[in-house]
């Protein structure tokens, strides 16, 4: 096993349906491959309690949810993660690749929904103690595209993904802004190659920066 000086961040962001989780996956194997230790979690959940809020949020029975309650919520469930997961890992200098953080918040909440992403980064920087990723793999696809192959998918759609495609083209934009405001923490890959492409992209970008290339 390769042993890290420490532990390192890495986030995986974009529309729903973009092939970011397909990404994490394919990253996670890559870097196992190369003898790092790696720990693979999402969010929304990650963790027991995490995950209950995840329920809570994504819950179809949920609809009409005030704006700045679902931003909490999602606040309060990651501030969970932090410290049951993120954070022990790092301490024991594990690469964790989280699939959603931050991003999420400011593009979905932030300016999807009009809170302001500012105002959802302070509120994100009193749950998270300030702790930001050392990379953010932002996996940039047509949100258009993205819309449809989750309505093309078999399971059930949760409550985000029942907004409409005004609301996803708005997640994208907000996206766009966080990169303007983001850029050496957050870097592109076109999620619009095959999937296969833009996984090897990802892993690229990824294994470029842990092996500080
Ligand atoms: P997932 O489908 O990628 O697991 O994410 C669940 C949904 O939650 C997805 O539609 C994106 C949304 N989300 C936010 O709106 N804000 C957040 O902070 C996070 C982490 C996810």
């Amino acid at each position: 096993m390769k042993t890290l000086d420490k532990g390192i961040f890495i986030t995986f962001e974009g529309n729903d349906g973009c092939g970011k989780s397909t990404a994490v996956r394919g990253v996670y194997d890559e870097l196992v491959k190369r003898g790092y230790d790696v720990v693979v979690t999402r969010e929304p959940g990650g963790s027991k309690i995490a995950e209950k809020i995840r329920s809570l949020i994504l819950d179809n029975d949920n609809m009409g949810m005030d704006s700045r309650t679902e931003s909490l919520l999602y606040a309060a469930s990651r501030r969970e993660h932090i410290v049951k997961v993120i954070k022990p890992a790092l301490e024991k200098k594990q690469i964790v690749l989280c699939d959603r953080y931050i991003d999420s918040s400011l593009a979905y909440q932030g300016y999807a929904r009009g809170i302001g992403i500012d105002e959802v980064y302070e509120m994100n920087m009193f749950a998270t103690e300030g702790l930001l990723p050392n990379l953010t793999v932002f996996v940039v696809a047509d949100p258009e595209v993205g819309f449809q192959r989750i309505r093309k998918n078999a399971r059930e759609l949760d409550r985000l993904e029942h907004e409409d495609i005004k609301f996803h083209k708005d997640v994208y934009l907000g996206y766009m802004k966080a990169c303007e405001k983001y850029p050496d923490r957050i870097k592109k890959v076109n999620g619009e190659q095959t999937l296969e492409e833009a996984v090897n992209e990802a892993i690229s970008v990824v294994v470029n920066f842990v092996e500080g290339k």
